[in-house]
């Protein structure tokens, strides 16, 4: 689906199920609320920290991005290092991404994680257990290696009925989430010695389900349904219902199945539409199912955090967990990017930022960033409703924001070295035909990142409506120079009808 806004696309879904769109109607529970949020800070100072778990040890295990797995006790702060690896490879969005504590650590003392390494000058992702015993992480052993990227590594690890769920990312291949023999861009399944199952779909294969881009979360409900977020391309960043042996049709389909192209793909391999997708992006990230009565609005909802929404989602799910009924935004720009939660066996919630990844946002890093940070009661207040949190500003100024500032920054600055500026940019100023020629196709140029130089992909824009357009780049040419005009219309039609 790429020509819809998320409200009518939301609005559609709700409707199509018989529910009203999320963004009317109130939560039933909204008398439970509290008068004030109660949020504390528990950890700070940390980098980056990819995955939070709650432990056997009532301690928040956190694994940071840069390769330490440490624990921090949510009660006095006080942190402890478990592990320091020193074979990870750290670049944009691989080193140490996923972490699951085993289901059972009494029994089975297993932490699972998986991390990108260099071997043979080869970028490889290692899925890799270790044993907790006398308070130390020993004993590690690989279960799998996989081809890795710079972008595009996933992943989340969980453990539910002993059995270990790896979500892999597609490592910017285009080819491999549609092959069920290759392990990028899956949820693989296997025992704690990374077995094989018996009753997996395909024997001696731990491909459980395909045709994923990038996910970003992925949990088990108390019912033992599977859900996952998933990073979409320019448009249609999803959440999943995860069924075994089914295809949920990247690259083909984005989001919901509704062009042309995607319809006959979905017809042809029997493709799962997502229960949610987003356009604009939102950048979803950690994702967990909210099981407790402490925050009663909470309950049977899915929990989501956002990078690039900066927030914390509610998604909550109908009685039987196959649909979303209503969706409610907390915390909107509050902490800045949230990368993972999880949640304690009292029902706080924890959160922990991403201000100090590689694409940070206006306003943040804090000084104490990285922070975890614990929210025990909302308030009445707290909820947004997507419609009244659009900036305020011009239409190609809330464009420009929701589509463009996750790179090129809310003023148009860029990224140094990573994403070009718009505001001294003479591409944006000087030649209008070249201007959308490139933001309708995209392209590729080097992008110097530590020294070392890499492609950085320009998106594609050609999805958006002429009028969109229109407004978006002439509001850059706006913030690139108070002399250039803007933009005609007829301009657009006949830069679409040249590159077709
Ligand atoms: C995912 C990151 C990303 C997003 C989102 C993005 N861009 Fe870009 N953009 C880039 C990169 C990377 C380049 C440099 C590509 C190259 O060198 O060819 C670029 C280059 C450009 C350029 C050319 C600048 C120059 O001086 O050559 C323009 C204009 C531009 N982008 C406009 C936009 C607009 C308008 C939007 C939103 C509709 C947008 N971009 C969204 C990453 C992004």
């Amino acid at each position: 689906m790429k020509y819809l806004f998320p409200i009518f696309l939301i609005t559609f879904a709700f409707f199509s199920l018989g529910f009203l769109p999320s963004k009317l109607t109130k939560s039933p529970f909204n008398n439970h609320f509290s008068d004030t949020t109660q949020t504390t800070i528990v950890a700070k100072n940390l980098t980056v920290p990819w995955e939070i778990a709650w432990g056997p040890d009532n301690k928040i295990w956190i694994a940071e991005q840069e390769g330490l797995i440490s624990r921090v006790d949510p009660i006095n702060g006080k942190k402890d290092v478990l592990l320091k690896l020193t074979d990870v490879w750290q670049l944009r969005t691989s080193g140490l991404l996923g972490m699951a504590l085993h289901s059972d650590m009494k029994k089975f003392p297993y932490i699972f994680l998986n991390y990108t390494i260099e071997k043979d000058n080869k970028k490889q992702t290692r899925l890799v257990r270790y044993t907790w015993k006398n308070d130390t992480l020993i004993m590690p052993k690989i279960l799998m290696e996989i081809p890795a990227a710079l972008g595009h590594n996933g992943s989340r690890i969980t453990v539910y009925k002993g059995l270990v769920y790896w979500a892999t990312g597609d490592a910017l291949s285009m080819v491999d989430s549609q092959n069920p023999l290759t392990p990028n861009g899956k949820i693989l399944r296997m025992y704690v010695d990374g077995t094989v199952p018996k009753d997996n779909p395909m024997k001696g294969n731990p491909v459980w389900a395909w045709g994923f881009r990038n996910i970003q979360g992925m949990a088990f409900s108390s019912s033992g349904q599977l859900y996952t977020s998933e990073h979409g391309d320019t448009n249609d960043d999803e959440v999943n219902l995860i069924l075994k042996n089914r295809n949920y049709g990247w690259p083909t389909v984005q989001g919901f199945a509704e062009s042309d192209a995607e319809t006959i793909f979905k017809k042809l391999n029997n493709t799962v539409d997502p229960l949610l997708a987003w356009t604009p992006t939102i950048g979803p990230a950690g994702l967990d199912y909210y099981s407790s009565n402490k925050i009663p609005e909470l309950s049977n909802s899915l929990l989501l955090v956002s990078l690039k929404g900066k927030s914390l989602r509610a998604l909550k799910l109908d009685s039987e967990g196959k649909s979303i009924i209503e969706e409610q935004v907390y915390f909107e720009n509050k902490f800045g990017r949230i990368r993972d939660l999880c949640v304690s066996p009292e029902g706080d919630i924890y959160l922990a930022t991403s201000n100090r990844d590689w694409n940070p946002v206006a306003g943040f890093p804090k000084l104490e960033d990285d922070r975890i940070i614990k929210i025990s009661g909302l308030s009445k207040s707290d909820p947004q409703n997507l419609l009244s949190s659009l900036p305020p500003g011009s239409k190609g100024e809330t464009l420009y924001l929701q589509y463009c500032a996750s790179c090129h920054k809310e003023n148009g600055m860029g990224l140094n070295g990573i994403f070009p500026s718009l505001q001294n940019s003479q591409t944006v100023v000087l030649n209008p035909k070249e201007l959308i020629k490139k933001v309708l196709m995209g392209s590729k140029g080097p992008a110097l990142i530590n020294g070392v130089s890499y492609d950085a992909a320009m998106p594609a824009f050609g999805f958006m409506k002429d009028e969109d357009l229109l407004d978006v780049l002439t509001y850059i040419r706006s913030i690139g120079s108070s002399h250039a005009t803007p933009i005609e219309p007829k301009m657009i039609k006949q830069v679409r009808a040249s590159i077709q």
